[in-house]
Order: structure tokens, then sequence, then C-alpha cells
């Protein structure tokens, strides 16, 4: 069965003018599908989305939330509105317990109240904490796959597991179906260039070398070359954004026919280190990218690559970009013509 196939439903898009969130619209659209996007615009931007389908309005609201669900009969909800910044999470717990466990609850009651039983929610990697040593192997490295324990190291992975969670008890009690998406790390633009990752600040990788390398940012500081990986940087998995939206189209034709609350990685499995990055942001800029060694951001492991195994067994997903030059092609194509 291919799970990307669906008649069109009524997807309420929570966070949808965000990063993640304005690419799964544009799918979504894409496929026949009809997105209502509410976001309360703290981090999104209101140009990511075709403005007759954007309403206005945050999580925490209930009245809000119980206006839109009174306005549309919803087949499905993803959910991709968070905070998501780990560090800010560590200074300020408040801030992400309210926004993503608080909000999230009322964002489940709403659809209780609506009976609108089918629900795709933005997971992390940040649930697992640090690799332990012993778990699945694959490509060479170092792989987690959806069993590896759980032991999230800040307030970020806390509040996005607690959620898993509770997911788990609504399937048990309710009946809700859900999928819970484990995001390794997101990256890309949209290939056209019309959409991308445009955060205030911005912490991300990618993003923080293509501004150096436009010299619209500062220089990249490459947080530690002293971690226990082949050049000393740390390794990550880099998925493409079209991939993480791909994998939730799936996962609407997945609850059709499955009931209960699911878990999956989304990764490509490939590792790549700090400096490989930085090797494909100057291939495909042309231009040399002003860095300093700086020292290790705490909380960073180092490495996480995904097991994806499962989401390619269970959804028939499979990443299409799988090499670091296609992905930096479609981000530097973004930030060096960026719209928002
Ligand atoms: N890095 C730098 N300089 C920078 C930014 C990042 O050297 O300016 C390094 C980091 O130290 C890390 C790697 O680049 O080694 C990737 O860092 P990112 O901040 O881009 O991504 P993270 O792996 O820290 O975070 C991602 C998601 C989080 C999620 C986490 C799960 O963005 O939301 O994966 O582990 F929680």
């Amino acid at each position: 069965m291919d799970d990307s196939m669906n008649d069109s439903m009524n997807v309420l898009v929570c966070g949808g003018a965000g990063y993640i969130g304005s690419h799964m619209v544009r799918l979504l659209q894409e496929q026949g599908h009809t997105p209502v996007v509410f976001d309360n615009l703290s981090t999104g931007h209101a140009e990511a989305v075709p403005e007759d389908c954007l309403v206005r309005g945050d999580l925490r609201d209930k009245s809000a939330l119980r206006r839109v669900f009174a306005e549309h009969a919803f087949d499905a909800v993803m959910h991709f509105a968070a905070k998501s910044i780990v560090p800010e999470s560590v200074t300020d717990p408040a801030l992400y317990y309210e926004n993503n466990v608080a909000g999230t609850l009322n964002l489940l009651d709403a659809m209780r109240e609506e009976g609108v039983m089918r629900f795709v929610f933005s997971s992390t990697a940040a649930v697992y904490g640090n690799p332990i040593d012993g778990g699945a192997q694959g490509n060479g490295v170092f792989t987690m796959d959806e069993l590896h324990p759980v032991a999230p190291l800040n307030p970020y992975g806390h509040s996005k597991l607690f959620i898993e969670q509770v997911l788990q008890a609504q399937a048990r009690a309710y009946g809700l179906r859900s999928v819970a998406f484990r995001y390794f790390n997101a990256a890309g633009a949209a290939p056209d260039g019309e959409l991308g990752e445009s955060h205030d600040p911005e912490t991300h990788l990618i993003p923080n070398i293509l501004r150096a390398a436009l010299g619209t940012g500062p220089e990249l500081h490459l947080f530690g070359d002293d971690y226990a990986t082949p050049d000393g940087t740390c390794v990550r998995d880099y998925i493409h954004v079209n991939d993480l939206a791909d994998a939730h189209l799936r996962a609407l034709g997945f609850m059709r026919r499955e009931e209960g609350a699911h878990t999956f990685n989304l990764g490509n499995g490939q590792g790549f280190s700090v400096r490989q990055v930085l090797q494909a942001a100057e291939e495909v800029t042309g231009r040399p990218i002003p860095h300093t060694i700086s020292p290790r951001r705490p909380g960073d492991a180092d490495v996480l690559v995904a097991d994806s195994a499962k989401a390619r067994a269970v959804l028939g997903w499979e990443p299409k970009v799988t090499d670091m030059r296609e992905l930096m092609e479609t981000a530097w194509r973004w930030h060096s013509d960026q719209k928002f």
C-alpha cells in the first residue's frame, strides 16, 4: 500500500508558518489536500504560507483553538508549533513547558471535543539524550533506533517526550491515532528557493555557515574539535525538510489503517561532521567560509545518527536527498536570495 496517496483531506497545520510546517503546507496543497495554518507568528512568517489559509492564533488560547475547530471539519492535525532552541529551554524551562506541553494539551482537548482523532506530532532526537553504545549498527557508524532508551538532557527534549507519552495514554483511553516523528537535524530548503529556514536568532549549523559565507552573519564558531569522532567535530544526521514533509504525508495514510500511537525516527542514516558540512558549503558556494574553533557547546553529543529502518519499512518512506552537496545547494539557493 502506498501511504503517500490519499483522498483529499482537511488538515489543521499548527505551526504551518514555520520552517518545516511551511514546506508541509506546500506539499499538502500540491497533493490536493486543504491545509489550514494555525500559527502565532512568534517564529513563523506570514509570507511562508498562502494568505487565505492562515489563522493567526496561539495554542495557549483555548477559545481561539475552539473557533478554528468550529469553523472547519478537520480529518487530521499536524503539530509543528513549538519552542525548539535547546539552550533557551535550559535557561527558561517554563516557556518550554507552557508552549510545548500546555499548548499541546489544549490542542488535544480541542481535537477530542470535536472528535478529530488523527494527530501527527513533531518530536525530536533530543528525547534520546546521550547515545548508549551497543545499539544498532548501520553504515559503519553507531545509529539509534526507536528502542534506544529515552533520557532527554534538557527541558526541550523532555517536553517532547512528555507529549509522546500523553499520546500513548490517549490512544489507550480515547482511541486517538497518532504518529510522533523524532527528527534528527532538519536541513535544506525548497529546491525552487521560495521557502527555507529563517530564524532570529539563528542557532543551527548550516544557516550559520551560509550567513558567514555571505557576510550577512558573523564568522562561524565551530563548537569543539576534540570530540571522539574521526576529525574531532560533532557528527549529525542532516535530513532534508521535504523528506520530513513526505513522511508526514505518509502518516496520514498510515493512520487511516492503523490504530494506536506510533513513533518513528526520521533521518537519512548518514553522519556528517561539522568539518564535512563546512567543506560541502565551501564547495557549493565557491567561497572560503570564515570560521574559528570555539569551546564546546554544553550538551552536544559526539555522534547522533538515526536508524530510520522502521519508517522505511512501515511507511514506505525513502529520503530522496541523501547527498550533502545536494542538500547544501538547496539551502544556498534560499540563503543567497532570502525571501523573508
Ligand atoms: N554548530 C557549530 N556552530 C554553530 C552551530 C552549530 O559548530 O554555529 C555545531 C553544533 O555544536 C553541533 C552541530 O553543529 O555539533 C549541529 O548543531 P545544530 O545546532 O545545527 O543542531 P543540533 O544537533 O544541536 O540540534 C538539532 C535540532 C534540535 C534537536 C537536536 C536533537 O536543531 O532541535 O538536533 O539532538 F533538539
